[in-house]
């Protein structure tokens, strides 16, 4: 018996230990079923980029979720979005992709976003974002995007040994901009360094478009497309003062991608760059100190304003249980106070998520905060159009070409790239 009973207590064990074991297995497969893969697109592939992105990857797969890394090289995101098109039309787009501004409204349209208003609504997205950026991120009144930083764009990044070489201060006009950059070319150094690619062109044009025009100007101009604005004289003062930059680039900047341009100036190969605060990721990944290596100035005539461009990614209806959680995750991930401190310190941006302690950002950071409030105060916050921020796709295309080609051509006067603007703000 008691040999039974062993037997039958072993077996009862033995049936124990296997029900356990098959519970286990379905915890555990159950927790594998729930360990979702999310796929998510990106163009985050510069050395700050890259790494910021890896932030992300790491955070989310904490959360026991696995990352699969769609990214897509190519600077300001336009082969990304031709990839995204393509996986979406076959009926297979991935759970996240970083879309930003008025595109989300038109992949809304498609019917192929899926809502994450309750992930919003549990963190209180409503109350801890700008109502300029939570709007940006609805569809319809739902949450269908989250949102990850508020980049500033209207940035001049300066070397400081060069600046000091030619015995310069950091210029806050125009005029100060082309003094500094005769001495600088005097002194054998290329006073601006810039990749040569239509996005690029035509965000340095932006910077300077609201230095000449200030806010209201670039409002009318920009956001809502006003034709007689387009081809008014202050726009036809803005391309001149443009294109009087051009001589003070160099010749090897055709297709150059804005990191490389960004190096030149690392390196003191340059002295100046105009380009939004991602660039400041790259000269954290090379150690460099602002305000000891470099500076971080508003461009020139636009210290009271602020160009924004959000990063944000929007969530796309998928078949899978799993990975709907997955997507839940990852927007709670994506606005959580440790997701928004990390990300930017290593992306060059700031939080978007509103009342974060800054104390372990830098002077430039801080200045963006600052001047973020102070801009949405004086309204003189404005969105970044040559990214993504304000104007639909194919209008922001067809300016980007015009913009590319006046800064290419050696005869098209301001006048007619005015005109074309004008023209183009009615594409559709
Ligand atoms: C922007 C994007 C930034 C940065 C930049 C350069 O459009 O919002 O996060 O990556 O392009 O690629």
């Amino acid at each position: 018996m008691d040999m039974l009973r062993t037997r039958v207590a072993q077996r009862t064990r033995r049936v124990t230990l296997t029900v356990l074991a098959a519970a286990a297995t379905v915890a555990l497969t159950a927790g594998a079923a729930s360990a979702a893969e999310v796929e998510v697109l990106h163009y985050w592939t510069s050395g700050g980029e890259a790494k910021s992105a890896q932030v992300l990857k790491q955070m989310l797969e904490k959360k026991g979720d696995t990352w699969k890394d769609f990214a897509v090289a190519g600077g300001g995101g336009e082969n990304a979005m031709t990839a995204l098109k393509t996986r979406v039309i076959s009926g297979n787009p991935p759970a996240a992709a970083q879309i930003k501004g008025p595109a989300i409204q038109q992949w809304g349209d498609e019917g192929v976003l899926v809502s994450i208003d309750d992930v919003a609504h549990a963190d209180n997205w409503d109350k801890v974002l700008p109502t300029q950026i939570s709007s940006i991120m609805k569809y319809k009144g739902q949450y269908v995007a989250a949102p990850v930083n508020v980049h500033r764009v209207n940035w001049l990044w300066i070397n400081a040994d060069a600046l000091k070489k030619v015995n310069a201060q950091p210029p806050a006009t125009w005029d100060d901009f082309f003094k500094t950059a005769d001495a600088l070319q005097k002194a054998g150094i290329t006073p601006v360094a810039i990749g040569g690619q239509s996005w690029q062109e035509a965000e340095t044009f932006e910077t300077v478009a609201l230095g000449v025009g200030g806010a209201a100007f670039y409002k009318k101009a920009f956001v809502q497309l006003d034709p007689a604005t387009l081809k008014s004289p202050t726009m036809i003062k803005a391309l001149e003062t443009f294109k009087k930059i051009k001589p003070y680039t160099d010749k090897g900047q055709t297709g150059r991608d804005w990191n490389m341009a960004t190096g030149m100036v690392i390196a003191g190969k340059a002295a100046m760059q105009f380009m939004g605060d991602w660039a400041k990721g790259e000269f954290t990944v090379a150690n460099k100190t602002p305000g000891q290596d470099y500076l971080c100035v508003p461009g020139p005539g636009t210290q009271d304003a602020y160009t924004f461009n959000v990063d944000s990614f929007a969530f796309f209806k998928v078949k899978s249980a799993e990975v709907e959680k997955g997507q839940k995750d990852l927007a709670g991930l994506l606005m959580s106070p440790e997701f928004q401190e990390i990300f930017n310190l290593n992306k060059g941006s700031i939080p978007v998520r509103q009342g974060m302690d800054l104390a372990k950002f830098d002077e430039c950071a801080k200045k963006s905060a600052a001047d973020f409030k102070n801009a949405q105060v004086k309204g003189t916050l404005v969105p970044s159009w040559a990214h993504d921020m304000v104007i639909k796709p194919a209008v922001e295309g067809a300016f980007y070409d015009v913009i590319g080609e006046y800064w290419n051509s050696d005869s098209e006067t301001a006048q007619q790239a005015a005109d074309k603007l004008a023209a183009a703000s009615k594409t559709n």
